[in-house]
């Protein structure tokens, strides 16, 4: 399986910067090879780079959507709408939605539906707080975040995993290897108990702070399948690094 480098844009880029940095991260990542790249821009720019996409290019996600496929919901975009629009994948229960705009276990739920009605990729983040993670509640809250968002879902619907703690995205504060192995392993357990032990695995990727000085370290674990970059991927030249840390064979799980 190739690993995955996967770039959140958060609400960041107009439209013609969003195209320029598209366009640098499709040719520095042209005929290399050996990872598999998506990017979500914000919604006003995946239209226009879904029309510049070539093939082989990185592909497109969005960052968000309602549990509705349309209606009078003012502001909302339907998952069908981000599809249309160039969307084959969709980021849900990122921390900063769940935390900045309550969404909570059930509405997670909700969403991974609505994008699987509209047949995108779901990348579920999940991830502890710095005190849940003093508390030592770590595992309990990516196990309650994991059986509520997956609860009813069929164990063969398509799904990735980012492994987000909290504490670790956009302060600088990486989790050390051991932690990072230990939540994936955990993780992996849930899905496992959720019906997802077989073949393929579901990916499962680290975010939180990850740049081109700490990649390739975090890339050893062998239980990381890829890495969801925020900061890091504003930037052609620190996505591309990130993404060289990454190439190569995956260590043996
Ligand atoms: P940073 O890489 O900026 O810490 O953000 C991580 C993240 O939230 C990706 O979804």
């Amino acid at each position: 399986m190739k690993r995955i480098l996967a770039g959140n844009w958060k609400m960041n880029l107009g439209v013609a910067e969003a195209l320029a940095l598209f366009t640098s991260v499709a040719e520095g990542l042209r005929g290399a090879g050996g990872v598999s790249c998506l990017v979500f821009p914000p919604a006003t720019a995946l239209h226009a780079l879904a029309g510049a996409r070539g093939p082989g290019d990185p592909k497109l996600g969005a960052q968000n959507c309602s549990t509705e496929p349309k209606g009078a919901f003012t502001g909302e975009i339907a998952a069908e709408q981000a599809r249309e629009a160039g969307a084959e994948y969709i980021l849900v229960g990122h921390s900063e939605r769940r935390r900045l705009f309550c969404e909570s276990d059930a509405l997670v739920r909700q969403k991974l539906k609505a994008a699987w009605r509209a047949e995108l990729t779901p990348v579920l983040c999940v991830g502890e707080t710095l005190a849940e993670r003093e508390r030592r509640e770590t595992r309990d809250v990516l196990a309650r975040q994991i059986q509520r968002a997956l609860e009813g879902a069929s164990p063969r619907a398509p799904l990735r995993v980012a492994y987000e703690p909290v504490w670790a995205i956009g302060t600088g504060v990486v989790a050390a290897p051991a932690e990072v192995g230990e939540a994936h392993a955990w993780i992996s357990e849930e899905l496992t108990a959720a019906g997802r032990g077989d073949e393929p695995p579901t990916p499962i990727l680290y975010g939180g702070s990850v740049d081109p000085k700490n990649a390739a370290s975090l890339a050893a674990i062998p239980a990381v399948d890829g890495f969801l970059v925020g900061g890091a991927s504003l930037r052609a030249e620190s996505f591309l690094a990130i993404a060289e840390a990454l190439r190569g064979d995956p260590p043996a799980h």
